[in-house]
Formats: structure tokens, C-alpha cells, sequence
């Protein structure tokens, strides 16, 4: 069966072209540096971001720790929103892998402030944790995107406190589209920047960590402590070579299919939609109607061939992506008319 699946965009299937690209892929022993496939992955990585360098990693968790792992020493404390995904979505890996505590921010829109940073970090005081990096995500888990001029202020404000930035971008391509800009004018914002591969851009494995020379240098001994030391992965590389190349140009598409979802979605009696909030391939709706049963909706939409999450926060999420076009997203609505009639 042909699944449609709106759970998230780490879904994606690898192209035909991926694959065919995988088999191919000129490989090495990736650990003594040997893989051209790799190499040319990381070049490709670091110019897109434009950094001196990168990193191949098996995961964005993976990507996001090693890069607080080099950025901190034990005891630090990092400067987040309380919603990011280091914090909710890392099982605690900061504490377990760095020993470094977070300092969670409330904001409305999640987003970091200069102002909320400014305030968060620590002086000298005997009794202090030592504030050690502040991390910034774009896009959002909330599917919304930060703009450039945000980023900017909280970037020059640590920098000011001599604080380096790690940049979540994850999504990073989907924010560069929204922001119509290139994803190095929002990855100049970021000591270090980590971006994934396997997320709507169909590649099967893996995420980038870009920055400095020397950041990258020491950050290639940490991934070796967290078992991210590789061997032939070119394999996975050839796929990640093509993500970046083609399949991020293309997800403008999937934004525009998003906002077509949240149109249609928007019509259904009881379904309530964030129109603003639908800034990426990401669409949030809420679902008021007296009867409906939230507890077996997904098996429910399940029988009916698509899979979606359960609620959260009150919400639920659909993502589009490559996978996802209008004729998928029609017999989703139907469907779930059918189950609100
Ligand atoms: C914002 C963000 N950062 C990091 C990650 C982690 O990526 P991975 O699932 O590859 O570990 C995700 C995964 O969805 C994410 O949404």
C-alpha cells in the first residue's frame, strides 16, 4: 500500500537519482578521511553555508550535540527557547553527553530576542553558572520562520558578551525560501551551523555541521567520542550531494502546498487554522467539534490509508514535502470530512 504520510517531512523517501547516485558513489574509510564522496559532501556543505568547513553526522541530534559538545565546557550553561529542540526533542543529551544546563526562554513566538539574551546572561558571580553559548533555530519547530534582522541583534548581542551562537537550522532551506534569501545570510548568524539532509530533502541518513577550520577540527574528535566516526558512508553522502543541489531549490513547493492545505483545511466545519503560523511546509490546525474523537483519529485516518500524529499541545501538525502534492492533499481533506460529517 501506497501510503500517504503527513506525520513530518523526515518521511521522505530517497529519489530514483539518489539511489541511483548512492550505488555508484565512490567510497573510502571515512575515519582516516579517505571517502571523495564525503569530502565533496562537506565541500558542497561548507561553501552552501558559507563557512570554512563541515562535518558529516549520522543525525540533526547528533549534529546539534557534538556542536554544543566543542562549543562548551562542563558546567556551561546555554541560552535557548524553552520550546527548541535541543530541549524538548534531545532526550536530555546535553546534560548527559556535555554536562551543560539550559537556560530556557519564554517568548510568545519562541523566537530568542537581543533583549531575552541580554537578560539571560550570567556575570561574574561566584555562585553563577558560566553562560557558554546561546543556540538559535531556523525555521522553528513551530514551523515558523525567524527573520534575518532578529537573528542579527542576538547574534552581535552575544558576540558582544564574547558568547559564540550554534544555529539549529534543520530546516534551514525551508526558512531561506520563506525569507527569500540564501541559507548563508541566515547561517552567518551561527558560530556553527548544523542543517539535515534527511528531512524534506529525501536523503536517507545524515546532517551537516558547518563553521571554522578549527571549530570542524575539533568537533571531528567529539563525533568520534559519540560512536559518529564512519566508515564507506559515501554511500550516504551521494544522497546528501543531491539534497543539497536539487531538492533544496525545491521546497517553495512544498510551502506552496501548505498553503494550500491550511485553505482547504480552513473550510472544514470545527477545523481551525493558523494561516499566519503557516510560514514553511508545516501547517497547525486545531479540531472543535462536538463528537469528534481525538484519541482514535490517526488509526481512524489510518484505515483510510493516511498516517498523521495524534494531538499535541491541543494541536495538530500535517507537513508537506516531496512526497506530497495536491492530489494527496485532496484525499486527505476528503477523508477527514468524511470524518467530521
Ligand atoms: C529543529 C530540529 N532540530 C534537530 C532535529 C534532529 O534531527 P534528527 O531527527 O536527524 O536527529 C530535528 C528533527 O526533526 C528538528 O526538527
Amino acid at each position: 500500500m501506497q501510503w500517504i504520510d503527513l506525520r513530518s517531512d523526515t518521511v521522505t523517501q530517497p529519489t530514483d537519482e539518489m539511489r541511483a547516485a548512492m550505488a555508484a558513489a565512490p567510497v573510502g574509510d571515512d575515519v582516516y578521511g579517505d571517502d571523495p564522496t564525503v569530502r565533496e559532501l562537506e565541500a558542497l556543505a561548507a561553501k552552501t553555508m558559507g563557512k570554512q568547513a563541515a562535518m558529516f553526522v549520522p543525525s540533526g541530534t547528533m549534529g546539534n550535540q557534538v556542536s554544543i559538545m566543542t562549543h562548551t565546557r562542563r558546567g556551561d550553561e546555554v541560552i535557548c527557547s524553552e520550546n527548541a529542540h535541543i530541549v524538548l526533542h534531545e532526550v536530555g543529551a546535553t546534560a548527559v553527553l556535555s554536562g551543560v544546563c539550559l537556560r530556557t526562554i519564554k517568548t510568545e513566538d519562541d523566537q530568542l530576542t537581543a533583549e531575552t539574551v541580554e537578560r539571560a546572561i550570567r556575570p561574574e558571580d561566584i555562585h553563577m553558572p558560566h553562560t557558554g553559548l546561546v543556540e538559535m533555530e531556523n525555521a522553528l519547530s513551530n514551523g515558523t520562520v525567524m527573520p534575518l534582522e532578529k537573528m542579527k541583534e542576538v547574534y552581535e548581542t552575544a558576540h558582544r558578551h564574547g558568547l559564540p551562537v550554534h544555529l539549529d537550522g534543520a530546516r534551514i532551506f525551508n526558512a531561506a525560501a520563506a525569507l527569500g534569501v540564501e541559507a548563508k545570510e541566515i547561517a552567518q548568524y551561527g558560530d556553527s551551523v548544523m542543517f539535515c539532509l534527511s528531512k524534506g530533502l529525501c536523503a536517507p541518513v545524515g546532517s551537516m555541521v558547518c563553521g571554522s577550520e578549527e571549530f570542524i577540527a575539533r568537533a571531528r574528535k567529539n563525533r568520534k567520542i559519540l560512536g559518529g566516526g564512519m566508515r564507506q558512508c559515501g554511500i550516504l553522502a551521494a544522497a546528501g550531494i543531491i539534497a543539497i543541489e536539487k531538492m533544496a531549490k525545491r521546497v517553495t513547493e512544498d510551502h506552496e502546498n501548505a498553503r494550500y492545505f491550511a485553505q482547504k483545511l480552513a473550510a472544514l466545519p470545527g477545523i481551525t487554522v493558523d494561516r499566519d503560523a503557516v510560514q514553511i511546509s508545516m501547517i497547525f490546525f486545531t479540531i472543535d467539534k462536538g463528537g469528534f474523537d481525538h484519541e482514535t483519529f490517526p488509526a481512524a485516518m489510518k484505515e483510510k490509508g493516511i498516517l498523521v500524529n495524534g494531538i499535541e499541545d491541543g494541536k495538530y501538525r500535517f507537513v508537506t514535502h516531496y512526497w506530497m502534492g495536491k492530489k494527496e492533499i485532496d484525499q486527505t481533506v476528503d477523508a477527514l470530512a468524511q470524518l467530521l460529517a
